[in-house]
């Protein structure tokens, strides 16, 4: 009698240890995906818990039933994309920064499960360093994450190619969304001291990223010579 006890209190020690890690965790507690045989289902057992309400039904719990309807597209297109912004963004905010749930990279060419086509070669360090910016993208404070949370991608601002280390972007791309430069000059005219413009000085048409860094803090040029101007810019430390 006293073994039978003792049996049933070590199955419910045993049944509760399994229901306190939901997700496959490494070492410090982070959700871990890459373990072998980890899919959507092994996180979420009901995929419609974290689908849009009235979502449509999906055949598989697996990226590539997800791309039927939500097909890949690399037109660069410079609008908003809710559904690629989600599914990054939402992994990354909870520490998920493994890509290989959603992603193939074999011999260095950069693809998604489910999908013949390639997104480009990539590097190992360029493909880390995309990891990295990734998380600047979701979670950060700089230009890039106030472009994240409008659900604005990589695409939209790099064009068709992955983006890669030492890439830069010209005004003209900033200014499809944020132009006409006219109208941004008229913008940012303070009222007290007009001739105090970040975008209409005696500096001329300069290059945005000279003060708007993409991923990292924005700086304000001006200041670096006029320390007594009071100006402030979106995405700074
Ligand atoms: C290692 C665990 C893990 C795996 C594997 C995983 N997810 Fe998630 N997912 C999460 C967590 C944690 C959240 C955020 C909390 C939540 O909303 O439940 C989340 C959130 C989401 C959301 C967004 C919910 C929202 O509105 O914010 C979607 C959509 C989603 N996952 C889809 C998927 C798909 C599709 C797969 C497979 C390709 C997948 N997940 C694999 C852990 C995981
Ligand atoms: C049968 C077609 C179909 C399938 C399969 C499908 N979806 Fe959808 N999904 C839609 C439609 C239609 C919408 C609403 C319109 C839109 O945003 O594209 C939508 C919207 C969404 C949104 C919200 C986007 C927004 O605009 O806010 C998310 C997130 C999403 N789907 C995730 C998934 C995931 C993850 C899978 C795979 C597990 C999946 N969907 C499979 C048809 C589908
Ligand atoms: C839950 C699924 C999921 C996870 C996890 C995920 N991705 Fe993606 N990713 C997608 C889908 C789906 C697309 C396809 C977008 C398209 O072609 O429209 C995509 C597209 C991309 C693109 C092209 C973006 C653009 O601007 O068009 C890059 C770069 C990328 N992913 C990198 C990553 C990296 C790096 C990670 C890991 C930190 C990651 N992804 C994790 C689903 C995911
Ligand atoms: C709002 C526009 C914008 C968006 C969105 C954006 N970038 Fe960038 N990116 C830039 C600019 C501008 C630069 C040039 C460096 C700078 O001035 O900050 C750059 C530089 C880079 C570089 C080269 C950096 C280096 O270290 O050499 C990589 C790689 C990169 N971006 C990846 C990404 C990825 C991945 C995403 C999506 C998660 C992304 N970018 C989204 C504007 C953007
Ligand atoms: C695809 C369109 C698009 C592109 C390309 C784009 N942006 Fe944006 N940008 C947005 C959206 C959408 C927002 C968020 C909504 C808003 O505040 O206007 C935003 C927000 C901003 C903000 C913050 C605005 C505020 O009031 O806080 C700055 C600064 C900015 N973008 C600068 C840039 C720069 C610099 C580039 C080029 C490197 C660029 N953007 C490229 C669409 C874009
Ligand atoms: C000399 C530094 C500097 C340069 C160069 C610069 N900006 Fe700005 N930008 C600022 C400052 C400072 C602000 C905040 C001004 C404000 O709050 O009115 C700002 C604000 C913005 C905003 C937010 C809208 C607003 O009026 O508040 C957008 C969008 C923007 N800049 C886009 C651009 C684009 C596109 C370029 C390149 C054509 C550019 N900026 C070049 C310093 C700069
Ligand atoms: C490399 C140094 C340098 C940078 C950067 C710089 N300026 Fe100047 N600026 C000067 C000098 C030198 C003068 C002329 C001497 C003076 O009157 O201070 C001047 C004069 C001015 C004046 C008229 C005098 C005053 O103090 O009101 C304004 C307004 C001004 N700058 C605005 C700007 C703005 C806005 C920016 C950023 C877009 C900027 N400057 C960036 C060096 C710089």
């Amino acid at each position: 009698m006293k073994n039978r006890m003792f049996n049933l209190l070590l199955v419910l020690i045993v049944l509760s240890l399994f229901s306190v890690s939901a997700y496959p965790q490494d070492k410090k507690g982070i959700p871990k995906a890459s373990k072998k045989g980890t899919t959507c289902s092994t996180c979420h057992p009901d995929i419609y818990a974290v689908l849009p309400k009235n979502h449509k039904k999906v055949s598989k719990n697996d990226i590539s039933a997800c791309i039927q309807c939500h097909k890949p597209d690399k037109s660069a297109k410079i609008e908003p994309k809710a559904y690629v912004s989600i599914l990054h963004r939402s992994h990354i905010k909870q520490n998920i920064t493994d890509c290989s749930m959603c992603h193939t990279y074999r011999a260095n060419q950069f693809g998604l499960h489910g999908y013949k086509v390639s997104y480009g070669k990539l590097s190992r360090e360029d493909f880390e360093r995309i990891k990295e910016i990734f998380i600047s993208w979701s979670t950060s404070k700089n230009t890039d994450a106030i472009h994240g949370k409008a659900d604005i991608l990589c695409s939209a601002c790099h064009g068709k190619h992955l983006p890669v280390t030492g890439d830069d972007v010209e005004n003209i791309t900033c200014l499809n969304c944020h132009g006409p430069l006219e109208t941004l000059k008229k913008q940012s005219e303070p009222k007290d001291f007009p001739d105090r413009n970040p975008h209409n000085s005696h500096l001329g048409d300069i290059a945005c990223t000279v003060c708007h860094k993409a991923h990292k803090p924005s700086v304000v040029y001006c200041l670096g010579c006029h320390g007594n101007f009071k100006m402030k810019i979106p995405g700074e430390e």
